[in-house]
């Protein structure tokens, strides 16, 4: 069982894009694979990204039941991903509450594609393949923006809507982005 440390924003590892994986059998992402578990599930996250741990590689995992940071979200299957990639399914775009646990305490509106198709490979290679909308559409895009060098702050069209945890929280819970 190994935390890692997860690398808050201002760090500036976090504004740089990934480098996809090339191999799929070294010790060295079977252990990356290993720490973004142990650290997603000791912080309660929603989704990891390799980056974010200090790792800048093209991995990225998410998955809930019911999460206390989330308690209006549908479960999604835990998911691991590497060289994730995906494209829009349509032009809608939403608004939403998101937080992350490279910006602690803090909450954002974030505008989202609400379909998309993703795809990407597990450890063994094998290709992962999905068409997901609204809750698990956001957290894939989130997940991805890290690998990409994205923060949330960047896709929030209205800097009002960013606030303290402890300020916004009754909004976050009933999803009010007004
Ligand atoms: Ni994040």
């Amino acid at each position: 069982m190994t935390i890692k440390k997860i690398l808050i924003m201002g760090e500036p590892s976090l504004w740089q894009p990934s480098k996809p994986i090339t191999n799929f059998t070294t010790k060295d992402l079977e252990s990356l694979i290993k720490d973004m578990a142990d650290t997603m599930e000791h912080k309660r996250g929603v989704g990891i990204a390799a980056p974010q741990i200090g790792i800048n590689k093209r991995v990225i995992r998410f998955g809930c039941k019911e999460n206390p940071r989330y308690p209006y979200a549908k479960p999604i299957s835990m998911t691991l991903l590497i060289n994730p990639e995906y494209e829009p399914i349509g032009n809608e775009k939403v608004l939403g509450w998101e937080g992350c646990l490279s910006i602690p305490g803090l909450r954002g509106v974030v505008q989202r594609y609400q379909k998309i198709h993703y795809w990407g490979y597990d450890v063994a290679g094998n290709k992962i393949e999905r068409k997901v909308e609204s809750f698990h559409a956001r957290v894939f895009q989130h997940e991805y923006d890290h690998i990409d060098g994205v923060l949330y702050p960047l896709r929030m069209p209205d800097l009002h809507k960013f606030g303290f945890e402890e300020i916004v929280m009754d909004k976050v819970l009933k999803c009010d982005i007004s």
